[in-house]
């Protein structure tokens, strides 16, 4: 018998499991992956990174603009095919156009924003008007959540309606810590960072925000550990990646199927923080120091070594290629997951798995 599961509402908004599909970019995660994991009981999440460039809307010179029409069609989209469940957006602070994502998910029709990617301090600014979308940034230490909890709490008089605590040392995607020796940090890891959390939140702010750990989550006895650590969610990304309902080519999917443990490679992105990847060809000539990268298009960073440096190479056109399945010259976000992965498995079978047969 599995342990009972706990209880998640976020805001106003409360799953029937506690499970949230993690953001995924560029558009790994789109409104058709989002909308399954809602209609199946979690909290399905788009992420709003570069979807200009997957669209017909881009002509090459609307970057900005194509990203917000097409983010408030995605919510439409993956709402009407949640049937009444729960849909957020990832949006990422690092983004130069990070306010207009934000707004332009609640002006779509979102329930919820996920942000991480540096401290999404003006979030409460930025949902004005939007009472019921909750807000929930993302955090791979206590430092980082007291931080926001402070500045939230002084100048908006709002608190997080939850945090995700992202761990370094598993987790797909940009990873929350600076310098590469932190990578695997055990003061990094989800046994420490969570409960230190769930504590400082109970005794020091004094308000119920449920916690939610991520990185490195597989079946149901990694989420009951994560859940014994005093966490009341779990957010999964690389497992949905390559789900019959991700939004992703099936060449990026059958990349990662085939991907052992050997494969994953950490990386210093031209963002500036360490992210963890596949060793792709296109990789493995970054490592070498003979990597060709395609012209900048968009300005879409506010700290990018490539704009500025001609340092590493166009991270948004490496993701765009991954999305597409070009083995060549994309760059494969993954978490270290990605080894157990043997095939495309449909958004519902995982619940099935994880939470029993769908009532
Ligand atoms: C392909 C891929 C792309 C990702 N893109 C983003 C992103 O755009 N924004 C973000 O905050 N996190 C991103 N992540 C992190 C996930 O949302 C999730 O938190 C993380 O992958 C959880 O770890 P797991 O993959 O071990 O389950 C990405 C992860 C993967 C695997």
């Amino acid at each position: 018998m599995a342990n009972p599961l706990p209880v998640l509402k976020i805001g106003k908004h409360a799953p029937r499991y506690p499970l949230i599909q993690g953001g995924m970019g560029v558009r790994i995660s789109g409104p058709s992956l989002a909308g399954a994991v809602a209609r199946a009981g979690g909290i399905g999440t788009i992420a709003s990174v570069g979807l200009a460039v997957a669209s017909d809307i881009y002509n090459g010179r609307n970057y900005f603009e194509a990203n917000q029409v097409v983010l408030r069609q995605d919510v439409a989209e993956a709402k009407k095919s949640s049937k009444g469940g729960i849909i957020a957006v990832n949006a990422m602070v690092a983004l130069t156009d990070y306010d207009l994502h934000v707004r332009s998910a609640c002006e779509g029709g979102v329930d919820m924003i996920i942000s991480g990617a540096g401290l999404p301090l003006k979030l409460p600014e930025l949902t004005t008007g939007f009472p019921d979308v909750a807000l929930v940034p993302i955090v791979s230490s206590v430092k980082a959540a007291s931080l926001i909890i402070r500045r939230w709490e002084k100048l908006y008089g709002r608190l997080p309606d939850a945090l995700v605590v992202e761990t370094p040392l598993y987790a797909g995607g940009h990873l929350g810590v600076t310098k590469m020796e932190q990578v695997f940090d055990e003061a990094y890891s989800l046994g420490s960072v969570i409960p230190e959390l769930v504590r400082y939140l109970d005794e020091e702010v004094g308000e119920d925000i449920p916690v939610i750990g991520a990185g490195g989550i597989w079946d149901r006895d990694d989420m009951d550990e994560v859940f014994a650590m005093g966490a009341r969610g779990v957010q999964m990304g690389t497992r949905f990646a390559t789900t019959a309902e991700g939004d992703a080519d099936t060449r990026f999917k059958q990349a990662l199927i085939d991907a052992g443990e050997e494969d994953v490679v950490i990386i210093k992105s031209p963002v500036g923080i360490p992210g963890r990847v596949l060793r792709s060809p296109f990789i493995e000539k970054y490592l070498e120091g003979t990597v060709e990268s395609k012209p900048c298009f968009a300005n879409c960073l506010s700290h990018c070594s490539y704009r500025t440096e001609r340092q590493a190479f166009c991270i948004a056109q490496a993701l765009v290629d991954a999305f597409r399945g070009n083995w060549e010259e994309g760059l494969f976000f993954c978490g270290s997951n990605v080894a157990k992965i043997t095939r495309v498995e449909t958004v519902e079978e995982i619940f099935a798995e994880l939470f029993g047969p769908a009532e």
